[in-house]
Formats: structure tokens, sequence, C-alpha cells
């Protein structure tokens, strides 16, 4: 069946997935390093993701008061609940500075202080001298950054003419029979057309798994595509047990309304107009880190002091800020509230509740962007030839919680990262080995197989007992009851997608084959998340069990490695936390409690 097809061949020294932040900050730093490179996208690159985060990038530049990167990384690792990787942590957040100050030049239009340096705002769990004070730390061009970084870095790209493939859906990884990634097999959305990209590295920058969920942030485009082609090769996914819960997003419609308006002096409300944060974070309050702002929402409502006729949200009050600060600040989040809430926010609060956001979980990589996983006795073996960046990654520098203006620097510092070890282990227009054949068929008869799947169920109906299933049994809160039922049910829904149904003679757009082919990357992610839950008996960072309400430091500060093979089975090994820096300039940050 796989010789039917004809196979466009590319060759380029580094293929690129994903056209998000990381994917262009890595796709012109390879084309600035002399790479051929091309980065393949399934949408049009400024309308990825990236282009909706809101509230900014931090780097601790003291622009507007004393800061230090070791207080960023102390942030961060408490942040992650000590599960981060220390070394990975330090990278980041001293190269913060530096990439965005390089941000800056090319040409990125940050907002501004009176003196003329970049603006920079409060956010949760960012403070000073090792937890003392609040830090403004978080870069911000008014609450649009990622709209302004994504379309910067595009720009840098169409400089360094970078090639592009836009709108390919990319659906696997060719291996060698010695695992080495040598390629991807990418469908051309245009003319139906598929194309094998030959490279000698292959970075994965294809975004996080938010629409796993019924409610989330995330684009209907994030679907951890990339995340689906790793299960598929063999290879396991890292900590998809920790979802972070952005604490506002706009009730009933999941939009984000940026953390940045509690930076610049926003705060919550319950039904009894109580500033109830004061109770559960008493220094940083409404900045406290994202997954404790959600569970305190979460037992508010649990305890009856919900707003509205169900009791079922929390009030976000910028009313106080004044028309002239929201204009200035936050014009964004005033349209979006508007919008999607029928709110003046000069006059009214928003209507907020816990929305999926992000996967700390990910594809596992050194801070090289390299992917590893764990071989024999090796917990860093690097799989020759593949990368990962971005959401997609689980480097891990966000540990089980993400802090939030964390994810733009992740996604900057490691694409730029990743060009930089690309070019010292790509030798330019190097000859590419023979493809595995058997890989490359493998992929083909999957791809058809579901091109004509003629079964009785539909994707969108098993999509959405899917998204119902996670956001009910893999919520902010779990108990081991709750996560095995779910198990159940997304199981059951894996098992029903085996007799899924693409071809309708009566469609001239076949789009069902793309959300097909998303549903089945999404079932793979949402079958190790679930079950990952349900294994880790405890709780830190953003996975909290009723059942089991501690940190077991003892049993659990280790990362879970979750394996799927194609009849949907899951297996765990698991890799040691970096407990030690990279550098003497910093000292490793020991466990403590995590109180904010
Ligand atoms: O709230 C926000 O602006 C989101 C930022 C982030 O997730 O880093």
């Amino acid at each position: 069946m796989a010789s039917d097809y004809n196979l466009t061949v590319h060759e380029h020294d580094v293929v690129v997935v994903g056209a998000g932040g990381a994917g262009l900050r890595a796709t012109f730093g390879l084309a600035a390093e002399g790479l051929s490179a091309a980065c393949i996208t399934k949408v049009f690159p400024t309308r990825s993701h990236t282009v909706a985060a809101q509230g900014g990038m931090s780097a601790a530049l003291g622009n507007m008061g004393q800061d230090d990167w070791r207080w960023h990384m102390y942030d961060t690792i408490k942040g992650s609940d000590w599960l981060g990787d220390q070394d990975a942590i330090e990278y980041m957040c001293k190269e913060a500075i530096p990439a965005v100050i390089e941000l800056e030049h090319y040409g990125v239009p940050f907002s501004r202080t009176d003196k003329g340096e970049i603006y920079q705002r409060p956010f949760g769990g960012m403070t000073t001298n090792y937890g003392e004070g609040i830090a403004q730390r978080t870069c911000a061009a008014a609450d649009r950054t990622g709209h302004a970084i994504l379309h910067t870095l595009y720009q840098q790209s169409l400089k360094h003419k970078a090639e592009f493939m836009i709108e390919y859906f990319a659906i696997d990884l060719v291996m060698s029979e010695d695992g080495k990634c040598t390629g991807v097999v990418a469908w051309n959305l245009e003319d139906g057309t598929l194309h094998l990209f030959k490279a000698h590295q292959v970075v994965l920058a294809s975004g996080g798994y938010g629409r796993s969920y019924f409610s989330a942030t995330s684009a209907h485009t994030c679907t951890g595509d990339g995340n689906g082609m790793i299960l598929r090769a063999g290879l396991p996914l890292q900590d998809m047990e920790f979802t972070q819960f952005h604490p506002t997003g706009i009730y009933g419609a999941g939009c984000l309304i940026t953390e940045g308006v509690r930076g610049e002096g926003g705060y919550l409300t319950n039904s009894e107009g109580e500033r109830f944060m004061e109770r559960y974070a008493p220094n940083a309050k409404d900045l406290a880190s994202r997954d404790v702002v959600s569970r305190s929402m979460t037992m508010e409502i649990q305890e009856g002091r919900g707003v509205g006729p169900l009791n079922d949200h929390i009030y976000l009050h910028l009313e106080h800020l004044g028309p002239e600060v929201i204009n200035e600040r936050l014009p964004g989040i005033a349209e979006s509230a508007e919008i999607f809430a029928g709110v003046d926010v000069t006059k009214s609060p928003i209507p907020v509740l816990p929305t999926v956001h992000y996967n700390m979980g990910g594809i596992p990589t050194n801070y090289h962007s390299e992917v590893v996983t764990v071989k024999g006795n090796d917990p860093d073996h690097v799989v020759p030839g593949l990368m990962a960046i971005g959401e997609a990654a689980c480097v891990s520098v966000h540990g089980a919680n993400r802090l939030g203006s964390n994810s733009l620097l992740d996604i900057v510092v490691f694409g730029r990262a990743c060009a930089k070890k690309c070019a010292e282990l790509v030798k330019p227009e190097t000859k590419h080995p023979e493809p595995n054949k058997n890989s490359i068929d493998k992929i083909i008869n999957r791809f058809d197989t579901l091109r004509h799947a003629s079964g009785s169920e539909s994707t969108s109906k098993l999509r959405l007992e899917m998204q119902r299933a996670m956001q009910t049994h893999a919520a902010v809160f779990r108990t081991g009851q709750t996560l095995s039922e779910g198990c159940e049910k997304i199981d059951d829904i894996a098992g029903a997608f085996k007799d899924v149904k693409t071809s309708d003679k009566s469609m001239i757009w076949n789009t069902d084959l793309v959300e097909t082919l998303e549903m089945e990357n999404l079932l793979g992610n949402s079958l190790t998340s679930i079950h990952a839950a349900e294994n880790r008996t405890e709780s830190r960072g953003a996975h909290a069990r009723e059942d089991y309400p501690e940190r077991d430091d003892e049993n659990w500060m280790k990362h879970t490695m979750t394996w799927l093979d194609k009849d949907n089975n899951i297996s765990f090994d698991y890799r040691p936390v970096h407990l030690y820096t990279l550098t003497d300039d910093v000292d490793v940050v020991p466990p403590k409690k995590r109180v904010y």
C-alpha cells in the first residue's frame, strides 16, 4: 500500500516542526548559523498560539527595582515545587537577560518606563531576595507581548531567508532501525501531496495539548502533535500529570485574562466581596503562584462562596485601576472582557474561573534541547537526530508548576539554545543516509488507514467525550477515584477511536482528516496524562491529590516517563530530578515547604 504513494523528497540540514515563538527562534537561528533549515507549520506562522500570550516575558533586568537572576532561579525552583531540573533552570534564568535584550534589538516593541527602559510588571511567584519582596521582572508589550514577539521573530526569519512549508501537517518521525531520527513525513493541506523531509536534526516545536480539555485558553490548534509523534516512535513523554490551570479564564468562554491584571493591582473577590487570597497566601496574596491561586478559587467555590446565579465562579476587579492604566497597560483584555463577558472593565469585575492553560509535561530534553530517554542505567540518554523546544518539551524548567511569564522566556532561550547546538552537531550539507523504508511504510499505512477510515464513530463526538472526561476527572483537585474513573473513560474513547470514520463522499473539504489526525495525537496526550496522574500518589505543584495532600519527596521527587504502545497500554519509568547546578555561580536550592 505504501508504495502507491508518491513522496516528494526534500533535504535540509535541520527541519523544525512548528512556527510558534520557539520554532521561529530556532528557525532563524539556524539560518543565521549557515544551516539549511525548513520550518513545517500547519498554520500560518503569525497565527501560531504564541500570538495569544499576553502578560510578558520574565528576565531579571532590574529596570524597575533591584533584581538578580539568582532570585529568578530561586523563584522558578520554588514555583516548580522542586520538580524542575536546577541546571536547566540556572541556564534559563541567566540567559533570560541577553535573550530579552536581543529581542529588543530585533525590534520587539516593548512598553517603556519614563526613562525609556523596558517596562516590567510584577507576576505571580516572582520575588526579590529569595522570597522577601515582590519583583517587577516581567517584560511587557502592553498585554500583547506574545503578539509582539511572534511577529518580530517571523520578520527575523524572513530577513534570514529561512524556508517555510506553510499549511503542511507533520504526520510522523522517520526513525532508523537503531533509533536515530532522520526526518519527518508531512501532508500538504493545500493539494493533499505527501512529503518526506530528510534532516540531520528534527526539532519538534509543536506546542502543548490544551485541547485535550473542554475549557482551555489554548487555540484549537493546540493538539500536541509532536507529543503524539514521540509516542508513536516508541519514545516516552515526561511529567504528563502536570497540567496548569490559569486562575483567570473568562467564565464560560475560557479566554485568557492575563495575570498582568493582578500584576497591575487587580484582585479577586468571592460572593461576600472578600479578597480571599489574603487568607491563602498572606504575603503574595493575588500574586501567589498559579497553582495556589487556582486551588484557592476552587475551594471558595466548593465552599459556597462563588459568585453569579450558580455560585460557580469568582470576580476579578480592575475598575479601581482607572481608564488611563487600563488603556495603556491592559487594552487587549478590556476588549476581550467586553466581547466575551459583556463587561466594561472600568465599571464592573470580570467573571473568571481556573482554565487549562499550559502543559508542564512533554518531550523530555536536556538544556541543549536534545531529546533524552531512559536507556539501561542511563537516565539522560540522547536520542540522536531529535530535539524538542517550547511547550512541547519538558526540559524540565517548570517542574510541577510553571510561573507566569516563564513560558515566553522558555521559548526564546531554548529556541536559541537549539540553534546553537545544531550548529555544533551538524556540518552544513552533509549527505543524508538512506531513510528506513519500514519506518516510512508504517507512517504511510497509518495515514492511509485514517484517510479511508469508514467506521461508525465521528471524530467530533469522541473529541467532545474526551474533553469532558479530562475536564471532570483530571481537574484542579484529583482523587484516586476520579482519576481511575477518568482513565477508564479515556481508555474506552481510545478504543472507540479504532472505529472512527473519516471518509464521507458528501464532503468537499476533508477537514475531518486533519481533525482525526489531531484527535489521535490528543488521545495519546490524554491517555498518558490521566494515567500518569493516577500513578503519582502525592500532591506537588499543579497535581493536587485530595487523597494524598502532601508532597512526598522521599518517593516522588522524580520525573515520570510514560510510554504508550500501539494497543494503548501504558508503562512507566522514572528519571531523577537534577538537584545540581550548571556552574558555581549559584547554589542548589534545597527542598522546603512551599508557602507564599
Ligand atoms: O497571564 C498571562 O499573561 C500568561 C502568561 C503566561 O502564561 O506566561
